[in-house]
């Protein structure tokens, strides 16, 4: 079946993460992200897609800093309030009845119950007619001790990280299942005797 191009994401499941921001007058805020990617193993600058109206985009221009917060799926509830088109002088956090967690290095806080956050400082906005690209650089990261092995691999079977899957007239929310196939990073090198 031919599908049109701009279905990309009915066919490419997506992370679900949730944003937290603070505005320079002090008010937190709070949204769900889809369109966000690392950039490149294992280098530490991550990336988002932003529509140019959004409260997160104002506050990441404003101070610069962000912080993602991988939710469980549990938390599903909580980032579908987040996503309502609240203005900006309300506080999301309260309005979804979210926990700010202290951050260690940026001013946002993150949100308690996470699974794991990334405290960002922004490197740089490439801006484009209709949206942004915004490109932050991970400053500090933890995962929640209780989705996480001795050796800080994050334990997913447990944790179930919110994650989506478009369809014509909505969001289909999911998490990942272990395939039981483990590789090595070495598996990708050829080795020549
Ligand atoms: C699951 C989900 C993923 C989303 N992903 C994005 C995204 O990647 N980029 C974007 O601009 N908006 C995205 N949105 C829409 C924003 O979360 C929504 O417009 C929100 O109200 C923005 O809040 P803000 O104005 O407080 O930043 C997403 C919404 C949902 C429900």
């Amino acid at each position: 079946m031919k599908l049109p191009p701009h279905s990309r994401e009915n066919v490419l499941p997506l992370p679900v993460v949730l944003i937290s921001t603070i505005s320079k007058a002090g008010i937190q805020n709070a949204a769900p992200w889809g369109n966000i990617t690392p950039i490149l193993r294992p280098l530490d600058e991550i990336l988002l897609a932003s529509w140019l109206r959004r409260d997160t985009l104002d506050n990441i221009r404003e101070t610069g800093e962000f912080v993602v917060n991988v939710p469980p799926a549990t938390m599903v509830e909580e980032v579908m309030i987040c996503a309502r088109n609240f203005p900006p002088e309300i506080d999301e956090f309260e309005e979804a009845g979210l926990t700010p967690r202290p951050s260690t290095v940026v001013a946002p806080p993150g949100i308690e119950g996470s699974v794991a956050w990334m405290e960002c400082r922004l490197v740089e906005e490439i801006t484009r007619e209709m949206y942004a690209l915004v490109i932050g650089s991970v400053v500090h990261l933890e995962v929640n001790d209780r989705y996480a092995t001795d050796g800080g691999d994050m334990d997913f079977g447990a944790a179930r990280p919110l994650c989506m899957v478009c369809s014509n007239d909505g969001i289909r929310f999911a998490y990942p299942v272990d395939a039981e196939r483990f590789a090595s990073y070495s598996e990708m090198f050829v080795r020549r005797s």
